[in-house]
């Protein structure tokens, strides 16, 4: 349905444009027999958890597809981090991008390890390495990465300053399963990397992540640790959580990963279509991926120019919201503004220019197997009428504003 009159907006009296809501991070789903039947299998072994066969069967999988030899399924990617934070023995400072899920940060802090929130480079949204250096003191035990978008870090760069530094690299690789560059998969990078598998991830596990490394030793240690530091039936031999994947997850993720590459596919179609539309709509930019770089193509997004749209990244969401499609603006206000971080630093607030400007322009539009072509040229077309219309749209928004 085409918008034609401001009436026609659904935050004006319109009809909304869709009437199930378009989320962004909805679901992936890949063949439910085959997952039915893996349940049923379950069932039948009666074994629901504790490393069983469809836990190592995903973690084989997943050490072929990315090339790395130990993989660890865990329940989610927040616990992987603390796992292989606790397991490095990190401790003091460490540096993280505050452009980033809080989880990256809160794993830190659960551990009682301060983050030290860095800047990020403006064209990748990925930690900045001669921002990181300058962020170095004498607690600073590591540095922690993240791929945003399933765009791979300055790995190179990263790697050169935490050898020299004696510091220690992790990547929180949430958003890049299946990615990589000059030929290396993500989840060889670093001393360890985390994937997350959760629901709104491209590839799910319902919740669940996995830990790669390359290094044997802290392999056995992650291992160990993710079931209550039991080394033996009855010998425990360190500390440890309770971090194991289940058997339903695991069938979960198999099953998913049998459909991965539907599913790039599905993303790629619809990057390629948001790309093309949004090229002609004025100060609207679509975050562009690497052509060179293997990518899941996972997130479709913009970063809405207000000087050239005349609207607001925020009034532009409102509008998109009201007809039912659920963009959502990642990652705001950035973790440095959120809770405990926020107060922490207070009187003494990291400069992080970057990142400040970038939460107040980014706009993450749905995409994924549930949505169509149709779906998105429509979501397209409203997003180009918004930005057509923008002043006589701005001038409602005011008078609607000061009545509520
Ligand atoms: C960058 C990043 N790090 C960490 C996480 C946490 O992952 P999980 O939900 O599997 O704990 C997410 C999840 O959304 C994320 O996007």
């Amino acid at each position: 349905m085409h918008k034609r009159q401001l009436d026609d907006l659904a935050l004006f009296g319109g009809k909304p444009l869709f009437g199930e809501l378009r989320h962004v991070g909805r679901p992936n789903i890949g063949d439910r027999d085959r997952f039915m039947q893996r349940v049923e299998e379950m069932f039948d072994r009666r074994w629901l958890t504790n490393n069983g066969p469809n836990v190592v069967e995903f973690e084989e999988k997943i050490a072929a597809l990315t090339g790395v030899p130990h993989v660890i399924a865990v329940c989610n990617a927040t616990i992987g981090l603390e796992l292989v934070f606790r397991a490095l023995g990190l401790k003091g400072e460490v540096i993280v991008p505050a452009f980033t899920f809080v989880a990256t940060a809160h794993a830190l802090n659960w551990l009682g390890i301060e983050p030290v929130f860095c800047d990020i480079d403006p064209s990748t949204h990925t930690i900045d390495p001669a921002a990181v250096e300058k962020l170095i003191t004498p607690q600073t035990t590591a540095i922690v990465g993240v791929h945003t978008w399933g765009r791979v870090c300055d790995t190179e760069a990263l790697a050169e300053v935490a050898g020299r530094r004696g510091l220690r690299l992790v990547y929180d690789a949430a958003h890049a399963f299946a990615c990589g560059h000059d030929g290396v998969m993500v989840g060889s990078f670093g001393d360890a990397e985390v994937f997350s598998f959760h629901a709104t991830k491209f590839m799910n596990s319902f919740e669940g992540g996995a830990i790669t490394t390359r290094d044997p030793v802290l392999a056995d240690r992650i291992r160990r640790m993710r079931n209550f530091g039991f080394s033996g039936l009855d010998s425990v031999a360190s500390a440890g959580t309770n971090g194991k994947m289940t058997e339903i997850s695991a069938a979960m993720g198999i099953t998913s990963l049998e459909s991965i590459d539907t599913f790039i596919s599905v993303n790629k179609r619809n990057y390629d279509q948001y790309s093309e539309a949004v090229a002609s709509v004025d100060g609207l930019k679509l975050y562009e991926l690497p052509l060179e770089g293997l990518t899941n193509y996972q997130y479709v997004v913009i970063e809405v120019d207000k000087a050239r749209t005349g609207l607001s990244r925020d009034e532009i969401t409102e509008i998109l919201f009201s007809e039912g499609v659920i963009a959502r603006r990642y990652f705001f206000p950035g973790v440095h503004n959120m809770e405990p971080y926020k107060s922490r630093s207070a009187g003494n607030a990291p400069r992080l220019p970057i990142t400040d400007a970038l939460v107040g322009k980014v706009l993450q539009l749905p995409t994924g197997t549930a949505m169509s072509e149709a779906d998105i040229a429509a979501t397209t077309d409203l997003l180009r009428y918004i930005i057509e219309n923008h002043a006589p749209i701005a001038d409602r928004l005011r008078v609607r504003h000061m009545a509520s």
